[in-house]
């Protein structure tokens, strides 16, 4: 798939919490092909500090109207530079980055399972899903009720399933306590969010044998493959998650 670097045109940013809001960036021309999974490297301009360029996933493409979306937390220097961003504001970018979801198993039930701003490929990855006849069940984690986002979008997709920390709405507890997790017979299971949930989300299903994909997101730097320093130790020995990834089969994993 060809990579572009290219100059995009903030049209919205749109705040969704305290910490989260998405960018909606518009291209000149046509947006190329993007898949669920996939992500850019921002180039953040105006953030002392901030050299290297900033992964973040697709969250939302709108291919008629040549836009999509990312989802951002506020989680430094560079990402609070962005949040300060608005209408009309450009932004450099190389993309579509790295692999994708693969489809899940023909007839088996899904499940997507995200915690935080994991849930930021998960929205494209339903919609992908749902546009080729699965219903997908979502599972989303937050802090607290005032931290829940975009549950309307989601609830279009398919069943949500929700927890808080403290309880304030859905099951009390983290995504991985949250029942539905064991008791559905999910066919594949997808998963992204803080690197301590994946790794119980895939341990359960290494157990049961489900299929579960993982989106990694490991420090990186170029976003090409050019640095290594976002390399993976998989049974396919060293894997470059930029490149071979951020999406990996937990068998390819060695957690
Ligand atoms: C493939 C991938 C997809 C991602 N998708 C999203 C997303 O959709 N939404 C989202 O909010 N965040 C996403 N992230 C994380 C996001 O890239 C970092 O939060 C962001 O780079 C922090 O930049 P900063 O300058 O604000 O933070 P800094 O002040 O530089 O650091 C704050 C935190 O961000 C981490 N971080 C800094 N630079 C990078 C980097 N180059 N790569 C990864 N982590 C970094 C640091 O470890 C630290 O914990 C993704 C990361 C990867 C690898
Ligand atoms: S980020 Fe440079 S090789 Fe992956």
């Amino acid at each position: 798939m060809t990579k572009r670097i290219e100059s995009l045109r903030i049209i919205e940013n749109k705040r969704l919490n305290k910490d989260i809001f998405t960018l909606e960036l518009s291209s000149p021309g046509r947006i190329p092909e993007m898949k669920p999974g996939q992500f850019v490297q921002l180039k953040i301009e105006g953030s002392p500090g901030t050299f290297l360029r900033r992964p973040f996933s697709v969250h939302d493409v709108n291919y008629p109207q040549n836009t999509f979306k990312i989802l951002v937390q506020i989680a430094g220097r560079g990402t609070d530079t962005l949040s300060r961003l608005g209408n009309g504001d450009l932004l450099n970018l190389i993309y579509p980055l790295g692999n994708s979801f693969t489809l899940p198993e023909k007839d088996k039930k899904v499940l997507l399972v995200g915690g935080g701003c994991g849930i930021a490929p998960l929205l494209f990855l339903g919609k992908y899903i749902k546009s080729t006849g699965f219903a997908p069940d979502i599972l989303l984690g937050f802090r607290d009720s005032t931290r829940i986002i975009e549950y309307d979008e989601y609830s279009e997709l398919g069943r949500v399933f929700l927890t808080t920390e403290d309880g304030s709405l859905g099951k009390e507890g983290i995504v991985t306590d949250h029942p539905v997790l064991m008791s559905e017979g999910y066919g594949t299971i997808y998963c992204c969010g803080p690197e301590s949930m994946m790794h119980v989300v895939a341990g359960y299903c290494k157990a049961k044998g489900i299929k579960c994909e993982v989106s990694l997101e490991n420090l990186m730097g170029c976003g090409i493959g050019a640095c290594l320093c976002c390399v993976v130790d998989t049974v396919r020995g060293n894997l470059c998650s930029c490149t071979d990834g951020p999406v990996f089969n937990i068998n390819d994993l060695k957690w």
